[in-house]
């Protein structure tokens, strides 16, 4: 992928996004929608994967049919909301391999501290895929790409449903390198840094706690 930022403007996203947002969307309807929408953003972030060919039998003919290339991808779920992403790229990527970061902030020197790491093998000859609905300060997404580099990654992407500007800066600034894939760009984070319109917490949404 060439830009950093990709707004996958699609009006099957962009409907069930509206169905997220409003505040009285059900539990179920926001996780199915979810489901939904983060295939259809696997669709779009894969769609330049390396391919190589295979020799096929048809019933009619020997061809040399197209195959993706390389090792299976490896999906990084940033904890705990970016396993809402999951199921869908599961849906169209049922091979991938799936590894979790899981992050908090010291409230005392408000750096990101790991508290879970597990990740697949060879990482280094993956394309790796880190998945976080939110991306708002993107302090927590910049620290999870950062311990991916640690571990080897060197060919990574960055899925979210929902990006602020102060984000999409900050990963910018500490990861140029990792194209960012999203279905809306927010107008701004508020004093609390939720993203404004945005649709409230994304964790709680998904798994009905407050
Ligand atoms: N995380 C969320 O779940 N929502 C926001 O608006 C910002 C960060």
């Amino acid at each position: 992928m060439t830009e950093h930022l990709t707004v996958v403007d699609h009006p099957l996203i962009q409907h069930k996004l509206t169905l997220m947002r409003e505040k009285e969307t059900s539990t179920a309807v926001f996780r199915q929608c979810l489901r939904e929408i983060s295939a259809l953003l696997a669709y779009e972030i894969t769609r330049n994967l390396a391919m190589t060919t295979k020799r096929i039998e048809t019933p009619l003919c020997e061809m040399d049919a197209p195959v993706l290339d390389g090792k299976k991808l490896a999906l990084v779920s940033i904890l705990r909301a970016g396993n809402g992403l999951l199921d869908g790229m599961l849906d169209l990527v049922p091979s991938a391999r799936v590894g979790f970061v899981g992050l908090y902030r010291d409230e005392e020197t408000l750096t990101p501290v790991e508290y879970y790491f597990k990740v697949p093998d060879a990482l280094e000859d993956r394309l790796v895929i880190a998945v976080d609905p939110m991306l708002a300060t993107g302090n927590s997404s910049a620290a999870a790409i950062d311990k991916l580099k640690e571990a080897g990654a060197k060919n990574i992407r960055f899925m979210c449903l929902l990006a602020a500007p102060e984000g999409v800066a900050r990963m910018k600034e500490a990861h140029p390198d990792v194209p960012i894939v999203t279905a809306a760009l927010d107008s701004h984070l508020n004093e609390l840094g939720y993203i404004v319109p945005g649709l409230g917490d994304a964790g709680d949404r998904m798994f009905g706690t407050k």
